[in-house]
């Protein structure tokens, strides 16, 4: 069979290489593609819908499956099969969900399908007089396709006024931003949601989420997307029913009521919140990268399951996943999302796993946007190269991918090194309710301990805590040792000033790590410094500089975070909190930038 695929990212990339390990495809095009995928698919010129379909007509394709929302809203599924070819895709009425924010939004109201409050807008100041009816933050969309920019947030009303006023007029978005959709801000954590449909039945692929935000932390611009990994746990079973019977289904069943049965992949962005999920937008098509990992995680033959929803017939589909966690970590060009620099050199590409062997790899690389110039890859494209693995897990898979990124150099590349960390947080591993053991040796040292109990509080790190002394209370102290090894505390931290034999009496008591923070009190604090750095061979305390109680904090989240997945997360993304922080103070001080 001759399948093409419409599009030329990282998405029709994966979607090339999936195709081609189908043993019941023959050939694979790709229409306008990328260099990159030469080894899995033949590059076709054709570029609008015309000339695609002159080339089914004359190769004879068997399937079209089109990947790029552009060509599915202006119809290009119509006229394959209206010239009695198969396409995999929704047709143009039905692609409207995502072509128009004002009909998806009027159509979630008409089914009651949960999204935010909104109104649509074509004239200033009927928008004027409800954004003044609302709070800050202001969540202002063009209606129409805006290559995934059309969204703004604005934080206070003039800047909302101007962006209404830039949308209206053309200004913006040209003529998608003629109608506008203005809407209640939602909280909580995002995730997409990917279903195959042929109109009727559906397959849910496994849960996803994607990385819009340029910078790590999500800051910064919103761009295509600059990673993603599946399954995310934010979606638990619970959540994924809720997504099925509230939105899901009386999607589908409500587009099929309304004479435009949604054939082909649906994306829905949700807002997840408190056990609620809303609809943020709907999609008419795959995610870019979300396909990525979908494709790694899919067991069953894709071209398969495109014929069977092409010709409504997915109900007799039995479909199988790989039970692996996969991700992919997008390498975007210096400038993404602005004003790009293209034509760098890459090298290091020959390094990592080549998809010309169809067979199933644990790492893969997915082209968004190289040309080849003799030998060389240039880059080509804000988005340029996904490097994607799948692992047992989600931390192992990253760990492949951040490996292989390493191999893998231009001048001016960009990546985000927070790629699934929000996913890796909500891996819980069942810590005990109590991890860490404080004892401190005075009222008056609780003003430093508070210093590490507020950042234990911050990374959601239960903790005990005892006023207690060597001298005067030893029995006291080793009960609070005992009591506490027994509730499954794994470390221990005690600070003293003046003689300070509190982590000694601690570390004499316990096999858990203790940690010693001497307290300034008299001779600066180095009394209670030579006191906890003097123990003898075979009592080891670890020892702080004097008050440092946020280190003994960071310390003994260092030693949980060998057992506990999220911990690991968090103290990454700590660490990167702490370099934004450094970047921003010499930006304060007015340096040049480096
Ligand atoms: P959209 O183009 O509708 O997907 O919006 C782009 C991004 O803007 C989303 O992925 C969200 O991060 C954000 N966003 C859109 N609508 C809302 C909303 N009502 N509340 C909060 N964030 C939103
Ligand atoms: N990754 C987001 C999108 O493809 O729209």
């Amino acid at each position: 069979m001759k399948v093409l695929i419409v599009g030329s990212g990282g998405r029709e990339h994966a979607l090339a290489w999936k195709m081609k390990q189908s043993p019941q495809v023959s050939q694979v095009f790709v229409a306008p593609g990328n260099d990159g995928m030469r080894s899995v698919a033949e590059l076709v010129s054709a570029r609008t819908n015309e000339a695609i379909l002159s080339f089914i007509q004359r190769e004879k394709v068997d399937l079209t499956f089109v990947g790029q929302e552009a060509y599915l809203v202006d119809g290009l599924v119509d006229q394959i099969e209206s010239a009695g070819f198969k396409a995999f895709g929704p047709t143009a009425a039905a692609a409207a969900l995502e072509g128009s924010k004002a009909f998806s939004k009027d159509f979630m109201h008409r089914h009651q399908i949960p999204t935010a409050r909104y109104e649509i807008f074509r004239e200033e100041d009927k928008a004027f007089a409800y954004l003044e009816s609302m709070n800050a933050p202001y969540v202002i969309k063009a209606s129409g396709l805006a290559a995934g920019k059309g969204a703004v947030i604005c934080q206070d009303l003039e800047e909302a006024q101007n962006t209404v006023r830039q949308m209206l007029s053309g200004q913006a978005f040209g003529e998608s931003g003629r109608t506008l959709v203005i809407e209640e801000f939602m909280n909580g954590e995002e995730a997409s949601f990917f279903v195959l449909t042929d109109g009727k039945d559906f397959v849910a692929f496994p849960s996803c989420q994607d990385h819009k935000r340029i910078g790590e932390l999500d800051q910064g611009l919103n761009t295509g997307g600059m990673g993603a990994y599946s399954p995310a746990p934010i979606v638990t079973p619970e959540i994924e029913k809720i997504i099925i019977d509230r939105i899901v289904k009386p999607t589908i069943s409500g587009m099929a009521a309304e004479g435009n049965p949604y054939k082909g992949v649906l994306y829905i962005g949700l807002m997840i919140d408190h056990g609620e999920a809303k609809v943020v937008e709907y999609n008419c098509r795959f995610g870019d990268p979300e396909c990525q990992v979908l494709m790694l995680k899919l067991k069953s033959d894709l071209y398969g399951l495109a014929v069977a929803a092409a010709e409504g017939k997915l109900a007799q589909e039995i479909v199988e996943w790989h039970s692996e966690s996969a991700v992919c970590v997008i390498l975007a060009s210096g400038g993404y999302p602005e004003q790009i620099e293209k034509g760098k050199i890459i090298s290091g590409i020959e390094l990592l796993p080549s998809d010309s062997k169809p067979e199933r790899q644990s790492s893969q690389i997915f082209h968004s946007g190289t040309r080849l110039d003799g030998s060389v890859y240039r880059t080509d494209g804000g988005r340029v190269i996904g490097v994607a693995s799948i692992g047992i897990n989600l931390e192992k898979a990253l760990q492949q991918a951040y490996q292989n990124i390493g191999k893998i150099y231009w001048e001016g590349m960009v990546y985000r090194r927070d790629i699934g960390s929000k996913g890796l947080m909500h891996c819980r591993d069942m810590r005990p309710e109590k991890s860490v053991g404080i004892v401190i040796g005075s009222k008056s040292d609780l003003e430093i301990a508070r210093k590490a109990t507020a950042l234990l509080e911050r990374f959601e790190v239960g903790y005990r805590f005892c006023i207690t002394s060597a001298h005067r209370s030893p029995i006291r102290t080793r009960e609070f040792i005992n009591q506490s090894e027994a509730m499954g505390v794994e470390v221990f931290i005690a600070m003293a000033g003046m003689a300070a034999h509190l982590p000694g009496v601690v570390a004499a008591e316990t096999t858990k790590p203790v940690i010693g923070v001497p307290i300034v009190s008299t001779l600066d604090g180095m009394d209670s410094l030579l006191a906890i750095a003097q123990m003898p061979p075979g009592v080891p305390v670890a020892t702080m500089a004097t008050n440092g109680a946020v280190n003994a904090a960071i310390l003994s989240l260092q030693i949980l975070s060998l057992r506990y997945t999220d911990l690991r997360a968090k103290l990454k993304l700590y660490k990167i909190e702490m370099e934004q922080q450094v970047v921003v103070s010499h930006k304060e001080a007015g340096l040049e930038s480096i």
